[in-house]
């Protein structure tokens, strides 16, 4: 996306951005019933809908990039209403630094950059290395939300998610035949919507720990 001028300034300064994440790790429900984070929200508009239509919980956008975070801090900021909402401007890849074992309820994968070439696929937002830190940070029934418009993503990540100890939930090819209001659109999927395009979803679990049962 272009260069936002103003990103870094602002992001210094707005109330809505967690400057040191890792300093509210295991405190970030607070009272709230559950605890949602976004990566890679981009300009924010989910977290903030989702934060609106769910007021019991918590909701954490996460985003790398400078110009979208501070678009998103900027549009937090000004929903004055919301107070179960914040931004951390950051590499998710740091997320198991951030949350404590079993804090998180769901994790929001939205339209995820796929990197279709094998040699960045180390970054894609489903891949081992994000995998492994997102089974210890989820909680017992904790979920993951996956959205995509990219076949192949979707393919690639099922297939990870499952190698990796996840079962599968539910799983949609044309997300949006059905009206979901329950689930906010997000900017790109307004796009895709409106091209026509199927939106795919897949929802996980982690696999029960055998020996938990035992104990
Ligand atoms: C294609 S955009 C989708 C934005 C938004 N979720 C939506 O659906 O409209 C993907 C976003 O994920 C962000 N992103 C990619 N990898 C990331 C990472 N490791 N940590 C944080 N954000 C990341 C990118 O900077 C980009 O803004």
């Amino acid at each position: 996306m272009r260069k936002v001028k103003w990103a870094v300034e602002y992001l210094k300064n707005s109330s809505k951005r967690v400057e040191d994440p890792s300093s509210l790790k295991s405190q970030w429900k607070k009272d709230y019933k559950q605890l949602h984070v976004e990566i890679g929200c981009g300009k924010g508009n989910y977290s903030m809908d989702m934060a609106r239509m769910y007021p019991q919980d918590f909701f954490v956008a996460i985003e790398k990039n400078e110009s979208a975070a501070g678009i998103a801090a900027k549009k937090f900021d000004e929903a004055q209403d919301l107070n179960n909402l914040c931004l951390i401007h950051g590499d998710a890849i740091s997320i198991g630094e951030w949350f404590d074992k079993e804090e998180i309820d769901v994790i929001h994968l939205n339209f995820s950059d796929p990197w279709p070439k094998k040699r960045y696929a180390k970054r894609r937002l489903s891949s081992s290395s994000f995998l492994d830190q997102y089974k210890t940070i989820l909680s017992k029934d904790g979920e993951i939300q996956m959205k995509t418009d990219n076949e192949l993503l979707f393919e690639y990540s099922v297939l990870e998610f499952l190698s990796h100890d996840f079962i599968l939930k539910d799983f949609c090819v044309n997300y949006r035949r059905e009206p979901h209001p329950e689930d906010a659109i997000t900017e790109y999927e307004e796009k895709f919507i409106a091209q026509n395009q199927p939106i795919f979803r897949c929802v996980l679990k982690k696999k029960e720990d055998p020996d938990e049962n035992n104990s």
